[in-house]
């Protein structure tokens, strides 16, 4: 992820730096030592050298030994490196900000990234880890790390990007996640996470992207998540969650993602979602939704998958469904219960590359449109009552349909020189 990839701290300097110090005492004490010249001074003079020398090598000492202690600590707790990532780097003969995965801030040589995504590592992360207190971003996705996150972690008040995605972590959701003021990246997707989506999440003002899916997390969406104005990709599919779809949801206008698949999520659409313009995903399959489509998604110019594949929504399709999604590559509405004729609009929606109407109760003609969009991959239209013969200009879309479709006769061919033919 390129805008949380490593670059230079450029914060205060927060403590006076030793060897600034000693320069300073050095060009205050020659001129009285040129002059005076005695044994006394020299001896004074290098006493003073030396405390400095000291004390300097004891800070840098203290700044590093923290987080090196904090990394030793993560290190005892892992049980298998198969590649030796962690085996040969993370020597204490190294200074830690050289160790493999770990990028220390210029000024204050402490630990602000570490990276140990995808390293096949085994272990638990231990309360000493919350002392690394300058992290800025974590990356320990893709291992088999397990356990409860430690409370301690609370402490990591820098953090903005925090990746523990494919691991097994369990236990519940951390509410103190909402501590993070500063987190804008969290993914706790593929792991094994109980418990509710803790309310303190609405105090995370600053998050851009939440990722929760398949875990499984219960109970409701909460439902100010709307409040969360930064949130541009909000994944919480595959889990446990019940109830309504929160309506704030239409206040959080920068939303691109949105994907619910795979709960037990009830009630209607909500029509505001039809005013998240910046919208590109909108995934809410395997639920059980009821009421009909708003229209007002239809108007999303930005989408380019719509998937409400599997659950019980009713009603008609509009027939101007597509002159208002210009870039649409994906419609997925197969079993549901929608009803009424193809929309007459779809030759405008050029882009289309699967359309999925299978197992509803469409009747009517299937426009030969359809067969023209030249982009088209797959077309499920099977189980509806659809009449009447349908001509697929290129032979390369695959065609799903099922027994119900008896009454329509599909022809194809591969380019216009050659004539219609079965398929
Ligand atoms: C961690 O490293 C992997 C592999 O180099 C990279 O793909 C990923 O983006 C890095 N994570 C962060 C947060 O920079
Ligand atoms: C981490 O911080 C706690 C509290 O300040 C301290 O008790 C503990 O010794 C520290 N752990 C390490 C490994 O430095
Ligand atoms: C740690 O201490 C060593 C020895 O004083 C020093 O060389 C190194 O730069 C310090 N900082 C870090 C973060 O390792
Ligand atoms: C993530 O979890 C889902 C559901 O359990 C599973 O289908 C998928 O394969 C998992 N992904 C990985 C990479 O393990
Ligand atoms: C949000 O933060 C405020 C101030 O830090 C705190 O008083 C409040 O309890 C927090 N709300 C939640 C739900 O955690
Ligand atoms: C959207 O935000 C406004 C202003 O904060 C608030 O008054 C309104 O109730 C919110 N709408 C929803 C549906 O939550
Ligand atoms: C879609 O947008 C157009 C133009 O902005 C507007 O006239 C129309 O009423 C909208 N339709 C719906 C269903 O929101
Ligand atoms: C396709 O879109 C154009 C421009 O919005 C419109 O004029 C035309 O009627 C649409 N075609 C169909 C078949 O709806
Ligand atoms: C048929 O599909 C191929 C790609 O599979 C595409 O290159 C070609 O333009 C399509 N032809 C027509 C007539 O749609
Ligand atoms: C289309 O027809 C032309 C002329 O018969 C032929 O050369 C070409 O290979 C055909 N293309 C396909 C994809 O069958």
């Amino acid at each position: 992820m390129k805008r949380y990839s490593k670059r230079k701290s450029n914060r205060c300097l927060c403590y006076l730096n030793p060897k600034l110090t000693l320069l300073l005492v050095i060009s205050l004490f020659l001129p009285i030592y040129a002059i005076m010249e005695s044994a006394f001074t020299s001896f004074l003079l290098t006493l003073l050298l030396l405390h400095y020398v000291m004390v300097g090598s004891a800070m840098t000492q203290t700044k590093n030994t923290t987080d090196q202690l904090a990394l030793l600590s993560l290190k005892s707790q892992i049980i298998s490196d198969p590649s030796h990532f962690l085996d040969e780097s993370w020597s204490v003969a190294v200074s830690v900000c050289h160790w493999e995965g770990v990028t220390c801030g210029s000024r204050h040589q402490r630990v602000r990234f570490l990276n140990l995504s995808n390293m096949d590592l085994t272990g638990i992360i231990p309360r000493d880890f919350g002392n690394l207190t300058f992290i800025v971003s974590l990356d320990l996705g893709g291992n088999s790390f397990r356990g409860n996150l430690p409370q301690e972690m609370a402490h990591l008040r820098r953090l903005k990007f925090l990746d523990l995605s494919f691991n097994s972590f369990s236990g519940k959701v951390p509410s103190w996640f909402g501590f993070l003021h500063q987190l804008q990246v969290l993914n706790l997707g593929n792991n094994s996470f109980t418990g509710s989506i803790p309310s303190s999440f609405s105090n995370i003002s600053t998050l851009e992207i939440l990722n929760l899916k398949f875990n499984s997390i219960d109970g409701q969406i909460l439902k100010v998540i709307g409040s969360l104005m930064n949130l541009r990709v909000l994944n919480l599919g595959g889990n446990k969650l019940i109830g309504f779809i929160p309506t704030s949801l239409s206040n959080a206008s920068r939303l691109e993602k949105l994907e619910l698949s795979y709960n037990s999520l009830q009630g209607n659409i909500p029509e505001g979602i039809g005013n998240l313009h910046n919208m590109n995903w909108l995934s809410i399959q395997y639920n059980q939704l009821t009421g009909s489509i708003p229209f007002t998604i239809f108007n999303i110019s930005r989408i380019e998958v719509i998937s409400f594949t599997s659950n019980s929504l009713s009603g008609y399709l509009p027939n101007g469904l597509c002159n208002g999604l210009p870039i649409l590559k994906g419609l997925y509405l197969s079993k549901n219960k929608l009803r009424g004729p193809m929309p007459t609009s779809l030759s405008n929606c050029s882009q289309l590359q699967v359309l999925s109407l299978s197992h509803n109760e469409f009747d009517g003609p299937i426009h030969s449109e359809v067969g023209r969009l030249s982009n088209l991959r797959k077309l499920y239209l099977g189980a509806n009552h659809f009449t009447g013969t349908f001509h697929l200009m290129n032979t390369t879309t695959f065609v799903y349909y099922y027994f119900r479709i008896l009454f329509l006769r599909i022809k194809c061919r591969e380019n216009s020189t050659r004539n219609w033919k079965s398929c």
